[in-house]
Order: structure tokens, then sequence, then C-alpha cells
């Protein structure tokens, strides 16, 4: 057997590009992304593609070849699932809000309505993947719901976590440094593998897919981003070590980082991490550990998050210093939004945190990024602040056009264009005293301190 008609459910940031690249490189296979978002997959249609809903490198000329060809985007999700042989689950799984668990433990609802779905528009046997990060025997739940609701036909659960980076997503897919798949070590079981298998096997060397019992490959992915994240709060400890002590970070990093066996990625000092999957898979973590009595393990891993929110805090009080000690006006350009660069996905960005805190301090803020649009900055602001007075902050197309009303701004993603602005030409321009916050450390601060602006950093001086 082979799979010739494949469904996802969830046309996001993860769907809606690893459904691309699995079209592309199995031309065989019809490949059904579809989702309860009418909008978002009335954008993924659209013939313009500077429209699609996910901004990442690279993506649209994958869309270009495959969409129309045997890729397809729909809202019809039973239909595609009666028609599909496997069906990926690819929705999101938020911290949970309310209930039991509420701040930690992530939310399966949504993951559940999709069984809950499979089963009833079923009349075939399907293989069903976890491509959603879930916790640990969260698949042991899909297949009591999916038997409770359908009891006439067999489901295979497989666990098929994604590992893609947004901004390198589409390098991430097409050269992945594995793919990871479990499942039910069954007669059963091993032929969904394999059938999965051969779908990746496509582009992906063998040697580079990795087979295991669900409930490792549930709990690699949690572990996976934890790990990241851990190395991310390390570094940005230590940047404030640094700025005691007048060691450099960005040395220390390099020193360190050339131990082979520490390795030099994800070492470079910020702002504090964002995204939407480190914070809640960690808090995931830390709610299974504790779900287990293991506090000691639990309080380990919530650190990481408590260094976060406390880099995040102190940059933003370094400027609202800055501007009362030094009598400015409360006033500050920021340059970024996105928590990272190559990506308009802003969530748990922290831009929204750093400028939460500065309006908190009634400083105004005008802010440009060359991909998320304004009314995701008053919506992002909103969710963290009810409160939030939407005059406080002014979305800016062009940031130097203005300049001149400006003392303070600050970096808050490492957008390449930020990098390579012509700064000689902001300084004379900009109003005197100039300082700059350098949230990602991107700019050579030698080079700007002789231009004449006051630099500030993280983790050197
Ligand atoms: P997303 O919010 O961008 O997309 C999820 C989509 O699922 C939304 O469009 C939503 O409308 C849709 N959806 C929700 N419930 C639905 C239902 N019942 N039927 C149909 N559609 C439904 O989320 P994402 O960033 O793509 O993340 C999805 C999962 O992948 C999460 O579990 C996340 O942790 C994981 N993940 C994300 C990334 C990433 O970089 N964003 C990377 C690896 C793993
Ligand atoms: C991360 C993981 O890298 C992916 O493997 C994983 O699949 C994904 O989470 C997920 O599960 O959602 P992502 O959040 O898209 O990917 O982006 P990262 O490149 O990991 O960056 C996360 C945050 O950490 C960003 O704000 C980034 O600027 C920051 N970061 C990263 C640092 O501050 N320093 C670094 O050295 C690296």
């Amino acid at each position: 057997m082979k799979i010739k008609n494949i469904c996802c459910i969830g046309a996001g940031y993860v769907g809606g590009p690893t459904m691309s690249i699995i079209a592309q490189k199995n031309p065989d296979i019809n490949v059904n992304v579809v989702d309860v978002n009418e909008d978002k997959i009335a954008a993924w249609n659209s013939k313009n593609l500077e429209n699609l809903p996910v901004y990442e490198p690279g993506l649209s000329n994958v869309v270009k070849e495959a969409r129309g060809r045997n890729l397809f985007f729909s809202t019809d999700i039973n239909l595609q699932i009666h028609k599909a042989e496997m069906i990926f689950i690819s929705v999101n799984t938020p911290t949970k809000t309310t209930g039991e668990g509420k701040g930690y433990a992530a939310d399966l609802k949504f993951v559940e309505e999709c069984a809950k779905q499979i089963a009833l528009a079923s009349k075939s046997d399907k293989i069903v993947v976890e491509k959603s990060t879930v916790p640990v025997r969260t698949s042991e739940k899909i297949k009591e719901i999916l038997k409770l609701n359908n009891s006439d036909v067999d489901f295979q659960i497989l666990s098929n976590p994604e590992f893609l980076a947004e901004g390198t997503a589409m390098r991430d897919l097409e050269i992945p440094d594995r793919v990871l798949i479990g499942g039910e070590m069954t007669n059963k079981g091993k032929k969904a593998i394999d059938l999965l298998v051969n779908i990746y096997s496509s582009w992906v060397p063998l040697e580079n897919i990795l087979t295991t019992n669900l409930w490792s490959s549930e709990l690699s992915k949690l572990t996976a981003n934890a790990f990241l994240a851990q190395r991310i709060s390390s570094i940005n400890s230590l940047s404030e070590l640094c700025e005691e002590t007048g060691a450099d970070i960005e040395e220390v990093s390099k020193a360190i980082g050339m131990d082979s066996r520490i390795g030099n990625s994800f070492l470079k000092t910020s702002v504090g991490f964002g995204g939407s999957c480190f914070k809640k898979d960690i808090l995931n973590l830390v709610y299974i550990s504790r779900s287990f009595g293991l506090k000691k393990v639990a309080d380990y891993w919530e650190q990481i998050l408590i260094i976060n929110k406390h880099q995040r805090d102190r940059f933003a009080k370094k400027i609202t210093q800055c501007i009362y000690n030094n009598n400015l006006q409360k006033k500050v350009l920021m340059l970024g939004w996105a928590f990272k660069k190559n990506t308009n996905d802003t969530r748990e960005s922290a831009a929204i945190y750093v400028a939460n805190n500065l309006l908190k301090e009634d400083i105004k803020i005008d802010i440009y990024d060359p991909k998320v649009k304004e009314h995701q900055i008053n919506f992002d602001l909103l969710c963290l602040n009810e409160k939030f007075d939407s005059t406080s902050v002014n979305f800016v197309n062009d940031p130097f056009l203005n300049i001149v009303n400006y003392n303070v701004i600050t970096i808050m993603t490492e957008w390449d264009e930020f990098k390579s602005y012509d700064w000689d030409k902001v300084y004379r321009r900009i109003k005197k005293p100039a300082y700059i916050f350098d949230g990602r450390n991107i700019l050579d601060f030698e080079k700007i301190k002789k231009l004449g602006f006051d630099y500030t950093g993280l983790g050197r001086k």
C-alpha cells in the first residue's frame, strides 16, 4: 500500500509550510490542507503570493509550484478526512487559560476536536499523525476519542513532531537534522510508520529518519524546545553578569561555543526569546513534572522562563531609566516587532512585553517592522493589557521620516535591514543626545559610539 491522499488539519505556520514541502516532493500524493478559518484558507489560495498568511522565505515558490497540482487548501474538513488515508493534526496547542493546569498545561481542546471530527467523518481505516506539539501520552487520549466515536474502522496513531524554526522553515523542512516518527510497536503500528517514512524518504536520507515508540517521540519534542530555550536563558543570565564585571558576552559566547562539546548555536544573547512555542512547551514540561510530583525537576525548567522575563524587564528598565535620568521626552522609536527576523509572526515577541512596560511609564512608542501589520501590533498589546490605549503607539512605514523627533531608538528584532541602515546619516538628523538600545547586539557598537550615539547593548560595555 502507498499513501495517495493526505489531509492536514490546521493551515498555520506548521501545517502550511510542511504540507507545501510534502506536496512538492511527492507529486503523486494529493495533499489537502484544511482549516476552520475561512480567511486563512482564502489567503492560502490567493493569486497574489504576497498575501499568503505565513511569511517565510522560499515558501511562495513552493506554493506556486505545487498549489493546484497536488496541493490544495480548503475548509471542507469532513470531505478531505473522508478521502484521505493519512491525516495530520497540525492545530494549535496553547497554554490553558482556565480549569485544571491553568497557566501551565497544554490546552488540547483543538486536538481533541480534530480527533472527534476524524472519527465521525471516517468510513475507512486511517493513519492519524500528531504533528502538533503535545504532552507525552496524548496519543493515548486521541486513540480513546477515535475509538469511542467510531469503532468500525482501524486508526493507527503516529507522533511526528515538527522541528522547523520560523524564518528558516523551508530550509529546515528541506534538509531536516532529523525527522522523528513514533508509533506503536505492533505489526499495524510498524506498517503505519513505514508508510510515513516512505513519504519523507522522497527527499530525506533514511539515516536522518528516526523511528521510536510513541511516548519517546512526544517527549523528545518538548525536551528539544526546552534545551534550546535553556541555552538562551543561560547566555542571557550571563549577559547581566558581563555588564557588572566588564566581560563581553559576545566574546564569552564565542569562547564557550568553540568548545565542540558545547557548540556555537543558540548562544546569542537577546532581549529574551519569543515565539509561540518555547514558553508554552516549557510551561507544559513544568506541569507534567509537577503532576508526577517532581517538584525539583519542575522548578529547574521553570527557571528558564523566569530568566527570560527578567531579561525583558531589565531591558525595558534601562530605557525608562535613561529617559528619566536624562530628562528626555517620553517617546521612543522601536525597530522590529516580530519575535525574530524573516517572519511575520509576533507571538510572545519580546517587543510586546518591553512596549507594555514602557507604556506603563507613559512613554509613547512609534513602531516599525518590515513584515508586521499595524492591526497585529494593536492586537498584541491589547491581549497583554486590556486597558491598552492605542493612541500611545503609532505604526510608522518609514522609521526615519521623522527621526528629528526622537532621542531614543530601540532595536527589538534582528532584521538585516536594521544593520545596513546609514547610521551616520541617522545620527546627523536625530534629536541629540541620541541613544540606541540594541536588544539583539546587531550593531557594531564601537562604530556606533564613534558616530556619537550613546549605545546600550546587552552584556557588553
Ligand atoms: P497556528 O496557530 O499558526 O495554526 C493552527 C491552525 O489550526 C489555525 O489556523 C487554526 O484555525 C487551525 N485549527 C484549530 N482548530 C481547528 C480545527 N478543529 N479544525 C480545523 N482547523 C483548526 O499554529 P502553528 O504555529 O502552526 O502550530 C501548530 C502546532 O505545531 C502547535 O502544537 C505548535 O506547538 C507546533 N509547532 C509550531 C512550530 C512553529 O514554528 N510555529 C514549530 C513546531 C511545532
Ligand atoms: C523553535 C525551535 O528552534 C524549533 O526547532 C521548534 O520547532 C519551534 O521552536 C517550535 O516548536 O515552535 P522558533 O521559535 O520558530 O523555533 O524560532 P527560534 O529560532 O528557535 O527562536 C526562538 C526565539 O529565540 C527567538 O525570539 C529568537 O530570537 C531567540 N533566540 C534564538 C535567541 O535569543 N538567541 C539565540 O541564540 C537563538
